[in-house]
């Protein structure tokens, strides 16, 4: 068979050489599409594979059209907001993601950019520590897990609101489980999203929940640039002066950020919590092994669209 990587964003080099160890000791081949620029060029790529990895990639109709022989699709990563999951079972593509395996990347990333906001973005200025902030997790999965087991050690009180996790789970944890979204930015000064973009989440974290926040407040995502409504975000900068909002994605209205709330607000101008050897290795390596075991067996665990 015949897998593709197809990264925007490349893995790192040891994550593609451990990813061709497992291809070719499979049985198959491996070629690579790195730091693409125009979608005609995926589109060729795929013509004659069998399965694709991918990141943060778009894999839309065109691109099942253009992928005649394309059995398998695995997002080495957590959110699969970027596969039209409708269009791969149309066609009888199985897509998976690889859940976990980065994790930690992202949630020490968290941490990091939650001390980069306290020290004032860097700009020498006297700032806070976050030893006694409360820090509310919104979803309480793997990232958030790994943000709670971190933030503990620098002496955080640790929230954390999720419909779909049971309280005694995230009590075992040392955390407090919170039953309601406005009780969680009520409470917590510093606020770490960790859900993913879904219609129902997409725009949800609005005026209303974030000028709930105490004095000082931080809204910090790793997440998705989708689920803050960009529009609220402005009024709450301009109604809040102790207001800060730091993401690992650049959002719609950077320009209009930059501009006007420059010593509040900071965006990585590339998404970079997964962009770690470490993670680029679990990732990978589980996509590659989830591709293997698929054509070896039919296993497909991790499957994430319908039959
Ligand atoms: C994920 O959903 O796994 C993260 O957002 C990482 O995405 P990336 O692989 O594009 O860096």
């Amino acid at each position: 068979m015949k897998v593709l990587i197809a990264t925007d964003k490349p893995f790192a080099k040891v994550a593609v050489e451990g990813i061709r160890k497992v291809v070719e000791d499979g049985g198959h081949t491996l070629s690579l599409l790195e730091k693409y620029t125009e979608k005609s060029q995926l589109l060729a790529a795929v013509s004659d594979v069998n399965a694709i990895i991918i990141r943060s990639d778009i894999i839309d109709s065109e691109v099942f059209a253009a992928a005649k022989d394309l059995k398998i699709v695995v997002r080495a990563g957590a959110g699969y907001d970027n596969v039209d999951l409708a269009a791969a079972t149309q066609v009888g593509v199985c897509v998976m993601n690889t859940p976990g395996q980065n994790a930690n990347a992202v949630a020490e990333l968290a941490l990091g950019m939650m001390v980069y906001a306290f020290r004032n973005l860097f700009n020498g200025t006297s700032g806070a520590e976050l030893m006694g902030k409360k820090l509310g997790i919104h979803a309480y999965g793997n990232v958030g897990r790994n943000v709670a087991r971190i933030a503990k050690g620098f002496g955080m009180e640790v929230f954390a609101y999720d419909p779909y996790c049971r309280s005694e789970d995230i009590e075992k944890d040392g955390v407090t489980p919170i039953c309601s979204i406005n009780e969680l930015y009520e409470t917590c000064q510093v606020v770490s999203l960790h859900i993913p973009a879904t219609p129902e989440t997409k725009n949800s974290i609005n005026y209303e929940l974030l000028t709930k926040m105490p004095q000082g407040a931080l809204l910090l995502n790793t997440a998705r640039k989708e689920v803050v409504c960009e529009d609220d975000l402005v009024k709450v900068f301009e109604a809040r002066p102790d207001f800060k909002y730091i993401s690992d994605i650049e959002p719609g209205n950077k320009a209009e950020l930059t501009e006007k709330f420059a010593n509040r607000y900071y965006a990585t101008p590339k998404k970079m919590g997964a962009q770690t050897a470490e993670a680029n290795i679990n990732a990978g390596l589980a996509a590659a092994k989830q591709i293997v075991s698929f054509f070896a067996t039919g296993n497909e665990m991790f499957r994430v669209n319908k039959k």
